[in-house]
């Protein structure tokens, strides 16, 4: 037997909000024994509307904290997130493959899954204007045909906690009737929030269309990376109070965030503030 003494390390997590846990929640059903250091950089959302140079500079600085909090991952839990920064954090944090985005691994299953099919992507204006989806999919399939719409409304409608009413089936009904979605086989739900209004994408198209919601493909992807690198907390007995012991800051505090966080964790989140960009 292995007795060498690994010492306990988190896992980092980030979005631009609290969207970003529904890839925390995902993280911790599927790997309960680990410890989560997640980060909403709240008093800069929505990173939607933002500059890819603005993200940038806020990401590194938040991947920065997270390693200064040692540790042995950084998970990106936000789409506009990792397109627009994703290489500058690993270029600055030099932790190549234990930084993950939401975006490679839900690239990887569609194109697995629906070879030379019609992929649809919803997402932030940041996101679809990156037109980030649609170059990794072309890149491992040329013949796909990817189709990708702004659904800029879908993300504070949540957070409104506008979801599974009639309100919010309207709107998402409306994005999804434009004719550039039209026949596709799979839908990327291109956005951290998207996981709640799953049900009402799927209750829209029927069983024909698959909902691939990335929260869940990460979440095992982190798995696999942790596997590899032989880094996965395993030993329940000592590490289960650790795992509890898990950790939520933002850098604006609100009553509102902290109350909106419970519809993505399904759980009550105690949010700490904590403002990383204060000398
Ligand atoms: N969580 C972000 C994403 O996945 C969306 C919210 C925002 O615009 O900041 O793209």
């Amino acid at each position: 037997m292995n007795h060498t003494f690994k010492p306990i390390q988190p896992i980092g997590i980030f979005d631009s909000g609290i969207g970003g846990l529904t890839v925390a929640r995902a993280i911790t059903k599927l790997l309960p024994n680990e410890q989560i250091i997640y980060f909403g950089d709240t008093a800069h959302m929505p990173y939607g509307e933002k500059s890819a140079e603005a993200i940038k500079h806020y990401a590194i600085k938040i991947a920065e904290f997270l390693k200064f909090k040692n540790c042995k991952m950084i998970v990106i839990a936000c789409n506009t997130a990792s397109a627009a920064a994703y290489k500058a954090v690993v270029k600055s944090t030099g932790m190549k493959d234990l930084i993950v985005n939401v975006i490679d691994p839900a690239v990887s299953y569609v194109v697995k899954n629906h070879y030379r099919q019609r992929v649809g992507v919803i997402a932030t204006k940041r996101t679809i204007s990156s037109n980030v989806y649609a170059k990794r999919i072309e890149a491992l399939d040329p013949v796909s045909d990817v189709v990708q719409l702004a659904t800029p409304l879908l993300a504070p409608m949540i957070e409104e906690g506008f979801y599974n009413n009639k309100i919010s089936q309207t709107i998402i009904n409306s994005y999804l009737s434009k004719s550039k979605l039209s026949k596709i086989d799979a839908l990327i739900l291109g956005c951290t929030h998207y996981p709640l209004i799953k049900d009402e994408i799927q209750n829209f198209y029927g069983k024909a269309v698959d909902i691939v919601d990335s929260s869940e493909i990460v979440a095992q992807y982190v798995k696999e990376v942790l596997e590899k690198n032989d880094l996965l907390n395993e030993n329940k007995s000592k590490l289960f109070s650790l795992a509890k012991k898990s950790q939520f800051f933002v850098s604006d505090y609100t009553q509102s965030f902290e109350e909106t966080s419970k519809i993505f964790f399904d759980e009550k989140v105690k949010l700490k503030q904590f403002n990383i960009w204060e000398d």
